[in-house]
């Protein structure tokens, strides 16, 4: 399966992902592709592993440098592509890096694409931290997603930037997996905001499959200052608490 998480910057994408991620280990959901698809690269961090080489490293290397005549693009590609994954137990990760500078992308992207997609045959799942504005999923250098979960904080713009963003969805995909949960991060059980912003964020789309309400957790904020991993945080804790009945079957 693909799980996508997307949102708008700022609303919990990264936090969200990373909790996902647990679940997916803790239920022996394993191996997963783990992916920072977000030019900030943050999942990383938010998963205690150090920066490394990006995607786009690679990607400016090859379009600047060309390859070895030995070998060809896709080769080069899916060779060097391993310096950009790293390995831990149950995961592997791999970051995306930087956006595209001037000039056409279109042969190296697509090679990307091509990559990608034979590399995610090799994991059970593979779990997308999105950048914000959906781009690798308009761009299609990623493959399309079963699950699309739609992460929105407090704000206003954070529950519209979904609904555009499923809208935008549909047009390009003519419609929309068979599965998309809406997660509400920082609201509290039963606010009547939380009901309003799913209103919002759901606009003239299918209804979400489901619906998670993840509160304010301060260990997060706490480990996230520490640069420790969320995959450290207790069972115990309000967050990975409140995803605690997530699941990649249901
Ligand atoms: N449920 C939460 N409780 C406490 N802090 C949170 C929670 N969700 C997100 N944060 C904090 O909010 C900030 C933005 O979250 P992040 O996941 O990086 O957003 P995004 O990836 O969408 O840009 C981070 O500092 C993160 O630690
Ligand atoms: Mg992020």
């Amino acid at each position: 399966m693909i799980v996508a998480v997307i949102g708008k910057g700022g609303v919990g994408k990264t936090t969200v992902s990373a909790l996902l991620l647990r679940r997916l280990l803790e239920s022996n959901e394993t191996p997963v592709l783990a992916i920072d698809a977000d030019p900030s690269n943050c999942l990383g961090p938010a998963l205690g592993i150090a920066a490394g080489p990006t995607l786009a490293d690679m990607r400016e290397t090859l379009r600047e440098n060309g390859r070895p005549s030995s070998m060809s693009s896709a080769e080069w590609l899916a060779l060097r592509a391993e310096e950009a994954i790293v390995e831990c137990a149950g995961f592997d990760l791999l970051t995306m890096g930087r956006p595209e500078g001037k000039g056409c992308y279109c042969y190296v992207n697509n090679l990307i694409r091509d990559h990608l997609d034979r590399l995610s045959r090799s994991y059970r799942h593979v779990l997308l931290d999105c950048e914000a504005g959906l781009e690798h999923l308009s761009r299609r250098t990623s493959g399309r997603p079963d699950v699309l979960v739609c992460v929105t904080n407090r704000s206003r713009m954070g529950a519209e930037t979904i609904r555009r963003s499923l809208d935008l969805y549909a047009d390009l995909n003519g419609g929309f997996p068979a599965r998309v949960d809406l997660l509400l991060n920082q609201f509290d059980e039963g606010e009547a905001l939380a009901s309003e912003m799913a209103a919002i964020a759901s606009g003239a789309a299918a209804p979400f499959t489901r619906v998670f309400i993840v509160p304010r957790d301060s260990e997060v904020e706490s480990f996230e200052s520490a640069g420790k991993s969320l995959l450290e945080l207790s069972c115990a804790s309000p967050a990975p608490a409140a995803l605690g009945a997530w699941e990649i079957g249901s």
